[in-house]
């Protein structure tokens, strides 16, 4: 016990807690007869431990870590989805509070009603007051969805936000789970269900098709989304990011030369891969043309100015998830290079292309 608490950081104490109330019982034996932990102690211990540390209670944990549903899999997969989420909260909690740090040093007071906020921040609850600034359809994006769509009447908007790329021409019902986003939603705009991807509230086979559009890297299991939406529809359209292939990070110059930062933000997703395995889909590569206009992350490819613009990087998650240090770094270098040439010298065949082969994909299943 003692040296499964110093691996663990977990007190004995606690250990001996968890064996008195059967969460986790050393179940074998040493040679000399003490109680030892098994692998499938330590398997089991692992999760306990995880779970606790994202604030659960032991008897929440003793149902998750018991759900006869779930193999070890599931459950790490879980897990993981929770973990994320914790990461991507903290993230948020802690842009605001250098934005809040930003003000002060300016003289801005904000509001006790703002100071609350950031304890609470989820990822759009946070900043998805700034998406509607520069996020909208890209019509020949929509274009590609539409057609991906085929001859679906009902659609299935996952992750739907504002309401960007939703069909006017189907009967499409929405699901959001960020109140802001939801919030700010067009008069007219397709009904919306508070809900996340992971667990879809409608029966089996009740849409012709579902889409979600710049969404799956946000949720906490991909995988288990995908799913939900092969099972409500059948078909699913999913547009995406490709970072299976080697030297990806490459493709893009903002991520290549100013914010290698970006990937660890996709390193621990699933490969495009395996999200078309999920859906039984094929990926299609999607060009950004170089004047798209829906302002997410790589569509200013030929227009770098424009991320020198504190709207234009409000409304991209990746540059608050990458933290203020990275994004003052890689704004600041960019800046320079603009002024001095630099970027003009490195990129010049970009001026010739008229769209650029990012890594967007689009799954259709
Ligand atoms: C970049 S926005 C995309 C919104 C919209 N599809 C578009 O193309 O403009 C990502 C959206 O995913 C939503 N989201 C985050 N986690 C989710 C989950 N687990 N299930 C469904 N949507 C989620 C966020 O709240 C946010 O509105």
């Amino acid at each position: 016990m003692g040296r499964v608490a110093e691996l663990s950081g977990a007190s004995v104490r606690m250990l001996h807690h968890y064996d008195r109330i059967g969460l986790v019982r050393p179940s074998a034996r040493t040679s000399a007869g003490y109680r030892a932990y098994s692998a499938g102690d330590v398997e089991r211990l692992r999760e306990v431990l995880a779970f606790r540390r994202l604030g659960f209670g032991l008897r929440e944990i003793a149902d998750l870590v018991d759900d006869p549903a779930a193999d070890t899999a599931a459950r790490l997969r879980r897990l993981r989805g929770l973990l994320v989420e914790q990461r991507d909260r903290t993230a948020a909690m802690v842009a605001a509070i250098d934005r809040e740090l930003e003000g002060r040093a300016m003289g801005i007071r904000t509001t006790p009603e703002e100071q609350l906020k950031v304890l609470g921040a989820r990822l759009y609850e946070r900043i998805g007051l700034d998406y509607p600034a520069t996020r909208r359809t890209e019509p020949r994006i929509a274009a590609r969805i539409q057609q991906a769509l085929g001859d679906a009447r009902t659609v299935l908007n996952v992750g739907a936000g504002t309401g960007s790329y939703e069909p006017a021409d189907r009967e499409v019902i929405a699901v959001e789970p960020s109140a802001v986003m939801r919030a700010q939603r067009p008069a007219g705009a397709a009904p919306c269900v508070a809900a996340n991807a992971e667990r879809l509230p409608f029966p089996d086979d009740a849409f012709d098709a579902a889409m979600a559009v710049s969404t799956v890297h946000h949720w906490p299991d991909p995988i288990a989304g995908l799913r939900e939406m092969r099972r409500v529809a059948r078909r699913v359209v999913v547009f995406t990011y490709d970072a299976d292939t080697p030297g990806w990070l490459d493709r893009f110059w903002l991520t290549r030369d100013y914010l290698p930062e970006f990937g660890a933000l996709l390193a621990d997703r699933p490969s495009l891969a395996d999200m078309a395995r999920a859906i039984g889909g094929r990926a299609e590569p999607v060009p950004v043309p170089w004047d798209c206009a829906d302002g997410f992350f790589e569509a200013h490819w030929r227009r770098p100015e424009a991320y020198l613009d504190e709207r234009v990087r409000r409304a991209v998650s990746v540059w608050t998830r990458v933290g203020a240090r990275a994004e003052r770094r890689a704004v600041d270098g960019l800046r320079a290079d603009l002024d001095s040439g630099r970027w003009a010298e490195r990129n010049r065949e970009l001026a010739a292309l008229d769209s650029a082969e990012l890594g967007l994909r689009l799954l259709v299943g």
